[in-house]
């Protein structure tokens, strides 16, 4: 028998109100999942001004930051733990630049560009970075803190 490692990552995946009301929501979990990623968890949110104040903190001091917690809280996100190798990095590939009009024109293909609008109601969020990850999946699943992994690695053997 010859193991091979299979090195399992996950990434925090948010489909934003603009989203789920333009009833997007099934066509984004269709490209999710011909994408290879298994939705882990999701959860269903209306999340309140605390909550994406502490979430997006480290945007606290852009020009945009009110209105994003605006339109963060107009209305229910679904959050997802998404997992596949990689996931980090192919999550923000699929999902696409953060202002959806350019998306449209340099990545067609991406669920932002999808979605069309603008840098605000961009239909999704993607965490940037594996620490980002761990901090963003622990930040809306904290009962599973403990068993929560962002990197895993399983051993394969055929
Ligand atoms: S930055 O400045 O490059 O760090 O910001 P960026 O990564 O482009 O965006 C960070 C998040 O802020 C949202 N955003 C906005 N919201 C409201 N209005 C405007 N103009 C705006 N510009 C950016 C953007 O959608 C990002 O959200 P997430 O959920 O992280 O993708």
């Amino acid at each position: 028998f010859r193991c091979a490692s299979i090195e399992k990552e996950q990434t925090l995946g948010i489909i934003k109100p603009d989203g789920l009301l333009s009833n997007y929501t099934d066509k984004i979990k269709n490209v999710i999942l011909d994408s290879g990623f298994v939705i882990r968890n999701e959860v269903s949110l209306q999340l309140d001004e605390d909550s994406v104040r502490t979430f997006y903190a480290e945007h606290s001091s852009k020009s945009f930051f009110n209105s994003l917690i605006t339109y963060m809280t107009s209305g229910p996100v679904l959050v997802m733990i998404l997992e596949k190798e990689n996931a980090v990095a192919d999550w923000r590939a699929l999902i696409g630049p953060t202002d959806a009009r350019k998306a449209k024109i340099t990545h067609p293909h991406s669920i932002r560009a999808m979605c069309r609008t603008n840098s605000e109601k961009n239909c999704v969020h993607g965490s940037d970075s594996p620490q980002s990850a761990q901090r963003e999946i622990s930040f809306f699943f904290k009962e599973k803190s403990a068993a929560v992994y962002v990197f895993l690695v399983l051993k394969y053997c055929p």
